[in-house]
């Protein structure tokens, strides 16, 4: 059976048994905030076990995308080693929420291996939850499962839950015995040893409980099912193969490294490189398609280190430049059918995964040398210890994530100094916390913190008014720092990376100034300083009129209004991969952290540019909604801070009418609580004016609005025609004539080609220096200020060639005194002319010295005044040499 058809009889059993087939929920959830990745079918119906959700179905089929790789399900350091351990894998499921319990699940399971699947009933086995009777009884009497073919055992093997928190109950697990060939020994029996022979390929789970943070249990409100069946393991089974990678599920894409590698695949612990980098290609994969990148944190980092295990094990395999992105095309074509997200990501999966090979490929050679020199030190010292000192520097310099030190070790059969690694670990911590707390209070203004106590919340009415009377209900501070709570306000309070407003507040007898607004838990605290009046006479009780500082404010709103209407764009040019990593929205401009693994380029840039300038030229208007709950939000398609907790009814904001990118209309939907325009048109003008990278996979855009942007455009329209009046052009040529330039100082700077806007045998012909007969010579003389010496000598060598006898001097002048040459035809020096000696005449007069060859000399002297005597010298002294 081929493994497409192995879902489908799976799914198609249970949706005959009245089951509702549904798509698997993403690897990565983003809701659960107690999850890594998804580990078992359950978790998308967690809420439904529980009883908080409830669905118009009470029993479901899926086929789920697990990883374990993290938490409580971890089968990172199997994979590659044993013949059944993966870290991505696909677990088939049937549910009932409060439905069918036991004997049905039993029955259903037994009847769909046997006949479904046509599995020999001798080769299998039952395990049941050492205290569940019944279990046992039903498998026995109901199912007729022979009594020596169940086992019990304890809560280690047969309770089952999520992790340390979830919904959670005894299980029963179905075993196949492959037989004495893959004995592990004289010990081997099922529940005792762990060896390959008996393979659990479904996990019939009996949810009864939900496990509490506190340790606690309670029972669910109805006993339900949960099963998991391993659709790599099945597939073995079904395709009579010895090992989970025989199966057409894996074999291809390990044919496919071997091929990439030039490495060939053995089926026994040399190919457990092939075996670790399918299988971790997997998990990369489709992390990746469900928006998990490798980053530093949490569940990236995870994914970071499962590569970087993948490209260490390519090193062995002679990989060192990155190749494992080379593969996911060939995972695409065999999975990308059942699974279409991996085929619409595909893309930016080779990217990623290429990017994150190339990084750590700058220190994985390094990283592995040092290892090696590391571990022949221990053989000599017969240490079988690997210093903390040598895993840190692996970690730190090189990149190497501990559990991959710590399992190269193992397979040297050494073990890590971990008290020493994590002490080392601890005190970089602390410096680094040192050097950020530092960084934090250098930039961030610290709020005084208020000891005011107002429990009433404010009510704000800052959506609507930018000016209201109230009433002082809480006052603290000095003249330079008070601190005013009101009944209403309003002021916006910082949030959601909107800054506060600014603007005074006004009693009988005195005038605040407010710089700024900070909430805690519905206060609003006003921080100002006292503009006049005197500090007593604000007191708790007094009225008030608060006014905001209304230009201010419309530039905020500009720049926040932008902010949804760019982050829209980006997605639609960018990627939907994009998602919101922060973002800071002031009067000045608007900063917006992403989540990108690459530059943005300019020109995906100018189209998210040209995307929100056309919104603003629509003057499109912004729906605000309040209370919308939070799921029928997110099926609209909402966009929502990622991490970010919200209530059950959220404001959205909304912005359609977009125009079109690739064919399909941008529109812009967010959960927010700030404040916008009213309409699109208000941001007036919209321009990016930088972008860089924050960290790794993170991108930092910034951008102007309305006032900001024209101030922007002025001053740049200013630069421009003073660099255009200064380089004596039209703006059009400022291109091509800072071009010319730069390559003539490239020129220059070479020794290579004229001065600038200089050709001084042009000149010459032109009629500049002196031309004179001397004898049946010519003498030629001339002087210009600032010239190389190699255009005076490409000058003289074109007089030398010329048709005729004659002797020439050519000087360049300036702060630093004179350079001249003198030389002569060939036709005459040697014979009749001596130019060194003519050049040592004239350097005399400037004060300096020089000489050289008969034909050529070179020299020079500091008094540059004297150049037109130095030169009547020098002619004088030609007329002399030949006799004239
Ligand atoms: N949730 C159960 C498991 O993962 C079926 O094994």
């Amino acid at each position: 059976m081929r493994v497409a058809e192995i879902r489908k009889t799976f799914l198609e059993f249970f949706e005959k048994h009245g089951h509702t087939v549904l798509p698997s929920g993403p690897v990565a959830p983003q809701d659960d905030p107690t999850l890594l990745f998804a580990n078992a079918g359950m978790n998308q119906f967690k809420a439904v076990f529980t009883g908080k959700e409830v669905r118009d179905y009470t029993r479901a089929t899926t086929t789920q995308k697990c990883i374990r790789a993290g938490g409580k399900h971890n089968d990172l350091d199997n994979v590659g080693y044993t013949k059944r351990h993966l870290t991505f894998f696909e677990m088939l499921g049937n549910f009932s929420f409060g439905d069918y319990f036991k004997s049905e699940a039993c029955a259903w399971a037994w009847d769909l291996v046997t006949q479904g699947f046509g599995l020999d009933p001798k080769d299998l086995y039952v395990t049941v939850f050492e205290e569940d009777e019944e279990a046992r009884a039903i498998w026995r009497d109901e199912v007729g499962v022979p009594a020596d073919r169940i086992v019990g055992l304890g809560e280690k093997d047969n309770f089952w839950s999520m992790g340390d928190v979830g919904p959670c109950g005894p299980c029963s697990e179905i075993h196949f015995d492959l037989g004495e060939a893959h004995s592990c020994g004289s010990n081997c029996a099922l529940g005792v040893c762990d060896c390959d022979r008996w393979l659990e390929f479904w996990n019939l789970v009996f949810m009864q409980f939900e496990q509490h943070p506190d340790g606690s249990r309670t029972a669910l409100p109805k006993p339900s099912i949960d099963t998991g069946m391993g659709l790599e393991r099945i597939t073995q089974l079904l395709q009579k193969k010895d090992s989970v990678y025989e199966t057409d599920l894996l074999r291809g894409i390990i044919d496919r490294i071997a091929e990439v590698t030039g490495s060939p695949y053995e089926e026994g612990p040399l190919g457990t490189p092939h075996r670790v980098i399918a299988d971790h290609l997997r998990s990369l994969s489709f992390s990746i398609a469900d928006g998990a990148y490798p980053s530093n944190e949490d569940r990236g980092y995870v994914l970071r280190r499962i590569l970087r295990r993948a490209a260490r094990y390519g090193y062995q395999l002679g990989q060192e430049r990155p190749f494992i992105h080379r593969i996911v095309s060939h995972l695409v074509e065999e999975m990308g059918e059942a699974f279409p997200e991996l085929r619409a990501q595909q893309g930016l999966i080779e990217k990623l995964i290429q990017s994150e090979e190339e990084q750590f490929g700058r220190t994985l050679k390094q990283g592995m040398q040092r290892f090696e020199q590391e571990a022949r030190g221990m053989r000599d010292r017969k240490t079988s210890v690997f210093s903390g000192e040598a895993a840190f520097f692996l970690h730190d310099s090189c990149g190497f994530p501990i559990d991959l030190t710590e399992q190269m070790a193992r397979e040297h059969e050494f073990s890590v100094n971990r008290v020493q690694f994590d002490k080392l670990m601890d005190e970089q911590r602390v410096r680094s916390r040192a050097t950020k707390s530092f960084a934090a209070s250098a930039s961030t203004p610290v709020h005084a913190t208020s000891t005011l106590e107002v429990e009433r919340p404010t009510e704000f009415l800052g959506y609507g008014l930018l000016q209201a009377e109230g009433v002082i209900l809480g006052v603290e501070g000095s003249k330079e720092d008070v601190q005013v709570v009101l009944d209403r306000t309003p002021f916006y309070a910082e949030s959601g990376g909107q800054v506060a407003d600014t603007g005074v507040i006004e009693g009988d007898d005195f005038i605040l100034n407010v710089t700024d607004v900070q909430k805690k838990d519905g206060v609003f605290f006003h921080r100002a300083s006292l503009v006049s009046g005197k500090l007593d006479s604000i007191t708790e009780g007094a009225s008030i009129g608060a006014q905001v500082d209304p230009m201010r404010r419309a530039d905020i709103l500009r720049n926040h209004t932008a902010t949804h209407l760019f982050h829209a764009a980006l997605h639609s040019v960018v990627g939907t991969h994009v998602q919101q990593k922060g973002s800071l929205v002031s009067p000045e401009r608007l900063r917006f952290d992403v989540s990108h693994y690459e530059k943005i380029s300019p020109q995906q840039l100018a189209d998210a540019e040209g995307i929100v300038t056309e919104w603003v030229l629509r003057d499109v208007p912004v729906a605000i909604e309040q209370k919308v709950p939070i799921d029928e939000a997110r099926a609209r398609g909402a966009m929502a801070l990622f991490g970010e907790k919200y209530g059950d009814r959220v404001r959205v904001v909304s912005i359609f009418e977009g125009p079109l990118f690739a064919g399909e209309a941008v529109r812009s939907i967010e959960l927010c609580g700030g404040i916008h325009c009213e309409r699109t048109g208000e941001i007036g003008a919209f321009q990016v004016i930088g972008e860089g990278s924050v960290s790794s996979g993170v991108r930092r855009v910034e951008a102007l609005t309305g006032r900001g942007s024209h101030s922007r455009i002025r001053e740049d329209a200013d630069l421009i025609s003073s660099l255009a009046k200064r380089l004596k052009v039209r703006r059009e040529d400022l291109t091509d004539r800072i071009e010319n330039l730069l390559t003539e100082n490239k020129e220059l700077r070479d020794g290579k080609g004229a001065a600038p806007g200089r050709d001084c045998l042009v000149e010459l012909e032109g009629g500049h220096g002196d031309r004179d007969t001397v004898g049946d010579l010519e003498w030629v003389a001339a002087a210009w200020p600032e010239t190389p010496q190699d255009e005076l000598l490409r000058v003289g060598d074109a007089l030398k060639r010329r048709a005729g006898g004659r002797v020439f001097s050519l000087a360049s002048h300036g702060e630093d005194g004179v350079r001249f040459i003198v030389g002569a035809s060939d036709s005459v020096a040697n014979k009749r002319v001596h130019c060194g000696k003519i050049a040592g005449v004239g350097a005399k007069i400037l004060g300096g010295g020089g000489g050289g060859r008969p034909d050529l000399a070179q020299a020079g002297g500091k008094e540059a005044d004297k150049l037109p005597e130095a030169f009547a010298a020098m002619k004088s002294a030609l007329r002399d040499q030949i006799g004239a």
